[in-house]
């Protein structure tokens, strides 16, 4: 099999001088493609792409096809590890994530004794294997965890809360039940991330999107904790990590000792600011928001000039989205993003 050790995002990782500045995006094989709709719809839904390893192959391949983007991401979800608890997770159109039964005890938690057995996420693993025989060292493939505290938000709520009110409940009044099903959910994803490394990701990326909810200690110590056990975990292996998190500005001084080799930012944050805070510790990604693919042309120039701009250097930026895409970006504009980016960039890499 061809190396992958020269690729323009590997590169950039590395902080390795780059001619262009490499892009993916969050979410780029997803409902704003119209052929990723058709294939669902033969599917019958979301949960059966992410479960059968050839079409999520062929999903995961789908922007590639159109884009010539530098990363492929391991089209999957961060929920999937619920399969290592027992536990039965369901999407529903327009409603996202469903658990039936959630975590509300230490009795619910007793149940979950073989949370290492990741054979039960086989079909993830043979999804990895197909897409490395596919990509052939051309383009990097991205695996992915949720972070344990994310994760955790949706085993405790139950669905797409946007109020949080039964984990921030538990924070507060059950520090014990809480640290508890962090430290499950940090066995489970280590033994899960292991094992999708060894079926040969490039890259692992950690989203930690709701830590936004927890500010300075009780961020680290329900959120950044759990991931750095799970960095240490993995110091055996040179696989790069990103780490991502929204309102990252918010938590830059915690961050900026973080023993990752990229940080992940939201479009809430301004990436100049960030980059004099981090320097040369890691590479940034980011941090377009997502609105400004509704603009004209001239705008996404400008939006897209000023980021650069903003980051300043040379070496180690990876360029992204702040969020995922979201279904009403016309796929038009992605095209259109991609070209303006080669376009611009080479002015701001090396020569
Ligand atoms: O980025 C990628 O393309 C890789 C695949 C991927 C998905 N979800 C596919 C998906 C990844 C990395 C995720 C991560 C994920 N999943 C996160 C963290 C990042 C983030 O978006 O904040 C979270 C919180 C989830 C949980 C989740 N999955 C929610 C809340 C929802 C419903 C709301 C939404 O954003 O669509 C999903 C569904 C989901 N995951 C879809 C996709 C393509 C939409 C499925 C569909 O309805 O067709």
């Amino acid at each position: 099999m061809q190396s992958t050790h020269n690729l323009l995002l590997l590169k950039a990782i590395k902080k390795e001088p780059v001619h262009r500045t490499p892009i993916w995006i969050m979410r780029q094989a997803g409902r704003y493609l119209p052929e990723y709709i058709t294939t669902k719809n033969k599917a019958g839904g979301f949960i059966n792409l992410i479960r059968n390893p050839e079409l999520a192959c062929e999903i995961t391949l789908q922007p590639l096809q159109r884009y010539n983007l530098d990363a492929a991401i391991l089209f999957s979800d961060i929920l999937v590890i619920s399969d290592l608890l027992g536990m039965k997770l369901r999407f529903e159109e327009n409603k996202g994530p469903i658990f039936d039964k959630t975590i509300c005890s230490q009795k619910d938690l007793n149940t979950m004794t073989d949370v290492e057995d990741v054979d039960k996420l086989d079909y993830v693993f043979n999804t990895i294997k197909l897409l490395k025989n596919e990509l052939y060292g051309k383009k990097p493939l991205i695996g992915f965890i949720g972070s344990p505290w994310t994760v955790a938000t949706y085993l405790i709520e139950g669905n797409s809360s946007k109020k949080f009110s039964k984990v921030m409940l538990m924070v507060n009044e059950d520090e014990t039940l809480m640290h508890n099903i962090l430290n499950i959910l940090t066995t489970a994803s280590i033994a899960y991330l292991k094992k999708q490394i060894e079926a040969g990701i490039d890259v692992a990326m950690i989203f930690d999107t709701w830590g936004s909810l927890l500010k300075n200690e009780l961020y680290e110590k329900f959120s950044l904790n759990y991931v750095r056990k799970i960095r240490e975990a993995l110091a055996y292996t040179n696989v790069p990590i990103i780490y991502y998190v929204r309102q990252t500005s918010e938590k830059i001084n915690i961050l900026k000792n973080l023993d990752v080799d990229v940080l992940g930012l939201d479009s809430t944050s301004d990436i100049g600011v960030i980059k004099k805070v981090i320097g040369n510790k890691y590479a940034l990604q980011g941090n377009l928001d997502v609105n400004i693919l509704k603009e004209e042309e001239k705008i996404i120039v400008k939006k897209v000039d000023e980021t650069l701009k903003k980051y300043n250097s040379k070496t180690g930026h990876i360029f992204n989205l702040g969020t995922g895409i979201t279904p009403d970006i016309d796929p038009n504009k992605v095209k259109l993003l991609i070209d303006i980016l080669a376009d611009i960039s080479p002015k701001y890499n090396v020569k």
